[in-house]
């Protein structure tokens, strides 16, 4: 048969496949290794996997890559994102190091308030401007599918701005864009004190307009769009955030949800009530509701650069999660404030220091579970045969070296839908 694309000769072909669902428990461990192996691709799509003495007798190929001594995997899935943003924060950055906490300089004016500011002040073009050159630093990191969440807008017609950013990007990108609405992400200062005012405005306002919208621009952004709040202490309560994803989900809007990133106010139980797609944050989360959790679909995302990056020595327990069963996958959460990080290698190299995951664990949480993450498992995530061809050339000759290392880039090559973009 004649394909487009034969990578061939890798020391380690990585698939990370599991064909009914993310992986959990034990199987977090095993990421479908193939000593010399290759990749058929046509159409964009993954046609084989297997030993390179197979794919080379049954196929023949328009273009080949020789892969020796290197790793091929998956691309990575980037599930929770807010990369879309103007100005920055280095401010308060300097001020955490003089010892002033995260919530204080959000109850004081600053955080995501502060971005709101900025970016209510940009133009759609210039918020494009300004989120290009990170989108192409975690293409270059090898990132291929990258969840953007609003919620630096605030109001009606900036949240809107924000989808618009998102939709231009998604059209001159090479990546996969999946967008969030969350316009529950802050209360603005207009509303100060009337928490419950501005989550009518989400809800009746915000989110039918960004719903609108999206219909409107189904042509350049092939995802789902989903609803997410930020469900926090000082922010919006269990049943503030209750409200906001029920009215996502009546308009058709799966949810996802930030929960336990400071305080526990049982978020992950809201979560799999609704059935969220996934719950995000799980720092403070209490052992009952990780075995809830694990009972249930909803995806448990942990994002270890944001405690990094605050200097915490406090990370997720999310060695406890996957033994409990969790289906756990790794994001970024790259934003002004918190995580200004675009690279999933060096979360994985967090998560394998600090939460105590073997590497394999880290890759799979990062692939194919990160994809579960987005309810796009059944077309990205892994190397397997009907699945979009995402993939990465790794330096290294062993997977491993992607935790290993850190503080540089190991991906050499990376393929979007069957084309070599980088
Ligand atoms: O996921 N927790 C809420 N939202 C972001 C932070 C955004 C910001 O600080 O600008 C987060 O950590
Ligand atoms: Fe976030």
């Amino acid at each position: 048969m004649k394909i487009d694309l034969l990578i061939h000769s890798a020391a380690q072909l990585v698939t990370c496949a599991s064909p009914d669902g993310p992986k959990r428990g034990e199987a977090m461990a095993d990421v479908g290794l193939i000593a010399d192996g290759a990749l058929a691709i046509a159409s964009g799509q993954i046609v084989a996997v297997g030993p390179t003495a197979d794919l080379r007798a049954d196929f023949s190929a328009h273009e080949t890559i020789d892969a020796s001594g290197k790793v091929v995997c998956p691309g990575f899935v980037d599930p929770h994102t807010h990369v879309v943003y103007a100005g920055d924060r280095a401010n308060e950055f300097e001020l955490r190091i003089r010892g002033a906490s995260y919530l204080e300089i959000m109850q004081a004016g600053g955080g995501i308030v502060s971005t709101m500011r900025a970016v209510r002040a940009a133009t759609v073009e210039q918020l494009v401007a300004e989120s290009k050159p990170r989108l192409e630093a975690m293409l270059a990191l090898g990132t291929t599918t990258v969840e953007i969440k609003t919620g630096y807008g605030l109001d009606t017609t900036s949240e809107l701005k924000m989808l618009q950013a998102i939709a231009l990007l998604a059209s001159s990108s090479p990546l996969d864009l999946v967008p969030t609405f969350l316009g529950a992400h802050a209360v603005p200062p207009e509303y100060k004190g009337r928490t419950d005012a501005y989550v009518d405005l989400v809800v009746e306002e915000m989110l039918p307009a960004a719903v609108e919208w999206y219909h409107a621009s189904r042509s350049t952004l092939h995802a789902p769009l989903f609803c997410d709040v930020f469900c926090e202490a000082n922010v919006f309560d269990r049943e503030q955030s209750r409200r906001v994803l029920e009215a996502g989900l009546k308009l058709g809007l799966p949810a996802k949800i930030h929960a336990d990133e400071f305080v526990n106010l049982d978020g992950v139980s809201l979560a799999v009530v609704l059935g969220a797609v996934s719950v995000d944050h799980l720092d403070v989360t209490p052992p009952a509701e990780v075995e809830l959790l694990a009972q249930s679909n909803t995806v448990g995302v942990v994002l270890p650069a944001v405690n990094f990056n605050l200097g915490s020595s406090h990370f997720a327990h999310a060695r406890g999660m996957i033994d409990a069963g969790v289906a756990l996958a790794l994001a970024t959460d790259i934003n002004p404030g918190s995580a200004p990080c675009p690279s999933m290698p060096l979360v994985m190299a967090i998560a394998c220091r600090y939460q105590r995951l073997l590497p394999a664990e880290a890759l799979n949480a990062g692939t194919l579970n990160a994809a579960y993450a987005l309810g796009l498992g059944h077309k990205l995530g892994s190397l397997e045969g009907g699945k979009q061809a995402d993939v990465l050339i790794v330096n290294a000759p062993d997977y491993r070296h992607l935790a290993y290392q850190f503080g540089g880039n190991l991906v050499e090559r990376v393929v979007k839908r069957g084309q070599v973009v980088l």
